[in-house]
């Protein structure tokens, strides 16, 4: 037995558009449950009732994942009084519930997801489940020799315990600058940049280009979207430590 929920909430949950579109739909007639044309958006349903728009079945995804290629100048939030963020680029969705997982600075680009999947995105976020996340890094000037091996050994930001082990690999240098593809497993405050600057050097381009095996679709241009497939999803999970029981347990309930 499902869950019972908001008529328009249950819409926007099928990917019909955004609440306000769901609101619109319910009002014009065009959405039954059970058979019976319900005109209130606010009416309560049951997860598992049979609901259609136009005659057509709609199914009802209780979490929605998506992959924003973060363009830089927006902020990792959901609100915010100044500056864009990541979520206003999510047009045309439901954006009920959903928020970042983990932060990017707002100079930063690549990629993040976005979800309602609240364990998830703490599984993700946690140190203790050593997700990897790989960043593209262009610095001034090339690191040091040895900065591959104190990447792996934990390096001190200054922070009261070291990074853990982070692999470092290089990207080639153009324009007398040097870019690495750098893989850490956490999300301190600017890491990456105090990574860097624990080197004597400093990041001027930052691009997160994969989380725990999922890659950032290339045909994305900063600012645009889309959802995870189904693959991704499971690629995400598995990386964040979810054992086959808790995906198939994960499954049921969203039948
Ligand atoms: N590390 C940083 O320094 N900045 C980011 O945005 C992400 C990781």
């Amino acid at each position: 037995m499902g869950e019972m929920i908001r008529l328009d909430r249950f819409l926007a949950g099928c990917g019909t558009g955004s609440r306000k579109h769901a609101v619109s739909l319910i009002k014009a007639g065009r959405v039954s449950v059970n058979g019976t044309v319900i005109h209130d958006p606010g009416h309560k349903i049951n997860e598992d009732a049979a609901v259609c728009l136009d005659d057509e079945a709609l199914i009802y995804e209780r979490y929605s994942y998506y992959m924003l290629n973060k363009p830089a100048g927006c902020v990792s939030a959901v609100k915010d009084r100044l500056s864009d963020t990541v979520l206003s680029y999510l047009t045309g969705v439901n954006h009920d519930g959903l928020f970042p997982v983990g932060r990017l600075d707002k100079d930063t680009e690549g990629l993040l997801i976005i979800t309602n999947d609240g364990e998830l995105c703490h599984r993700i976020i946690s140190p203790k489940k050593h997700v990897d996340k790989v960043y593209y890094v262009i610095c001034d000037k090339a690191l040091p020799k040895g900065a591959a091996a104190q990447f792996k050994k934990g390096l001190d930001i200054g922070d009261d315990v070291p990074c853990l082990p982070a692999k470092l690999k290089s990207a080639g240098a153009k324009d007398g600058k040097s870019s690495y593809e750098l893989t850490i497993t956490e999300g301190r405050f600017h890491q990456v940049k105090r990574m860097i600057m624990a080197m004597g050097r400093s990041v001027v381009y930052l691009k997160r280009i994969n989380i725990g095996g999922v890659k950032l679709d290339d045909s994305l241009s900063p600012g645009q979207f889309r959802a995870l497939t189904h693959d991704e999803i499971v690629t995400l999970k598995n990386a964040a430590g979810y054992t086959d029981k808790e995906q198939s347990d994960e499954a049921v309930k969203e039948e």
